[in-house]
């Protein structure tokens, strides 16, 4: 296999089991159980793996594989859905089975492990397995304790040829308090490398590419630092509203939902200093050092610091939309944010007085993820004549749609005048690359099977991304927002937070 055809991986993990819990939920049927055809479909999984959903619902094997393949043909995730054929459906169904099983009940774990263990004697599979909790965050400790009662993660799982680890789901708690005390119900049973913190935003490949722009290539990297860039801009915006998540949206909100997470990752990667080696620890050290050098905002500034929206009625496209108040499980009267921009300051003598502007937001004209780095304009005007001043050069690195990368800069209008335009120089990664991006999960998914940690959250920087947004919500939770709903669906957010940014003498980067 050469570089561009080698997909997500050509390491093949051993002989395992996967034991998905959640397994009638959303995620799983459309994300996770297509990731894990398409694995084994281009042959990044051993032939000899089980996979087992375990839920409440009645469910047997057959019934339940007719849901996984409903699943995958309507899975979203993936670029391109070409409808699986027949065979391969097979090849990746037989390794599918069903486990019934009440997680408030506190035996399930010992007939979920005596089920594990006969189907690991039939075909041969020593105790190694993965386990993935895609479960409400209050179920989660009842589910990790259960499974350590059981033997199926612990010290029982630590002998050599045999390991437990455990996949979990965001959130990581909804405060500095709350993450530190779930990290430490999690230590007591895991040890750190059996956890795995899921940000799927590390699994996108254009969010990797990060790291293999700015350190593969030489030419960047000089440039990246106060002296020679203005601002950055991380925005995350989505055209969907909360669509059935209502009861949590209103638990968490945009700075909880995306900010946290999401954006304060890809915010480490782009500022971090390179890494001795391209391995899990050096390059976690690394992205915590930037979480730990985030300048704190008290709350008393937290108004000042950040503008909130909520979306109202509107339209998306030629569609009509409702406004979050009229959600299905939203307070009438909600002052839940579905839009969120923050000022971050990087402390640090890299990015001494650079400010990171990270901005999300639901019901945004169009899908817009991407990182823009505005760079200084050139120190001393020699075009005086010209009509307009020179831009100042941007470089985007576009995460979805339309993965790749732009340049800007000023080029000359041919003719006698004398006028600048902005120029871009572009790359797309489906243009430069025949095999087509896997999805996150499926690069997640096979990296914990690996047991290769580079792209999950270590404890301690969950800790420091809520040491940084805990104070913003204290902060608002003093002073209630301004009048929501304060956008329209459809539109780029509150008018707050473009006259924000202005007052700065800066404006959004609007793909
Ligand atoms: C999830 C959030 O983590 O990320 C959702 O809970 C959001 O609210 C989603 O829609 C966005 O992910 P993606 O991959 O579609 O950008």
């Amino acid at each position: 296999m050469d570089q561009e055809t080698a997909g997500i991986t050509s390491r093949v993990p051993e002989p395992c089991t996967v034991i998905i819990f959640g397994a009638g939920g959303d995620l799983v049927l459309r994300k996770l159980m297509p990731s894990l055809f398409h694995l084994t479909r281009g042959n990044h999984l051993p032939d000899n793996i089980n996979i087992i959903g375990v839920d409440r619902s009645d469910f047997d094997n057959d019934s339940y594989r007719k849901e996984v393949a409903k699943g995958n043909i309507r899975a979203p995730g993936l670029q391109t859905m070409i409808l699986p054929n027949p065979k391969d459906w097979n090849e990746f169904l037989k390794n599918v089975t069903y486990f019934k099983a009440d997680l408030s009940d506190m035996t399930a774990g010992g007939k979920l492990k005596a089920y594990s263990e006969e189907l690991e004697k039939q075909r041969g599979i020593p105790p190694r397995r993965l386990f993935y909790l895609s479960l409400p965050p209050s179920v989660f400790p009842t589910a990790l304790t259960s499974l350590h009662a059981a033997g199926l993660v612990g010290p029982e799982t630590r002998k050599p040829g045999c390991w437990g680890r455990v996949i979990v789901e965001k959130p990581f708690g909804r405060d500095l308090e709350s993450a530190r005390a779930l990290n430490a119900m999690t230590s007591s049973m895991l040890l750190e490398n059996e956890t795995y913190r899921i940000d799927h935003y590390l699994g996108k490949e254009t969010v990797q590419n990060t790291l293999f722009f700015r350190f593969a290539n030489a030419i960047f990297e000089p440039l990246w630092n106060f002296k020679y860039i203005d601002h950055v801009q991380l925005t995350a915006a989505e055209p969907l509203g909360v669509e059935k998540r209502g009861a949590y949206y209103e638990e968490a909100g945009t700075l909880r939902d995306m900010i946290q997470n999401h954006l304060i990752q890809v915010m480490a990667l782009v500022a971090m200093e390179p890494p001795v080696t391209f391995d899990a620890e050096s390059i976690r050290d690394e992205k915590v050092k930037v979480l730990k050098a985030l300048r704190p905002i008290k709350p008393e500034d937290a108004v000042r610091e950040t503008v909130r929206g909520q979306y109202g009625g509107g339209k998306i496209g030629r569609n009509e939309v409702i406004g979050y108040r009229q959600e299905l499980n939203v307070k009438p009267d909600s002052t839940t944010e579905t839009f969120v921009a923050v000022r971050a300051f990087v402390d640090n003598w890299r990015w001494f007085g650079v400010p990171f502007y990270l901005r999300s937001g639901k019901r945004m004209p169009r899908p817009d993820t991407e990182v823009c780095i505005t760079f200084k304009k050139p120190p001393f005007n020699v075009f005086k004549a010209l009509e307009l001043p020179p831009n100042a050069n941007q470089l985007i690195l576009q995460i979805q749609p339309n993965d790749g990368m732009m340049l800007t800069f000023e080029a000359k209008v041919p003719g006698s005048d004398s006028r600048v335009k902005s120029v871009n120089m572009n790359f797309s990664y489906p243009e430069a690359f025949t095999v087509e991006n896997p999805s996150a999960y499926e690069r997640l998914l096979v990296d914990a099977l690996l047991g290769d940690q580079t792209l999950f959250i270590r404890s301690d920087e969950v800790e420091a991304a809520w040491k940084f947004v805990t104070p913003i919500h204290q902060g608002w939770a003093k002073s209630p927002p301004p009048t929501f709903p304060n956008y329209k669906a459809g539109t780029w957010g509150p008018e707050d937070s473009d006259k924000w940014l202005a007052a700065e003498g800066r404006k959004w980067h609007n793909m």
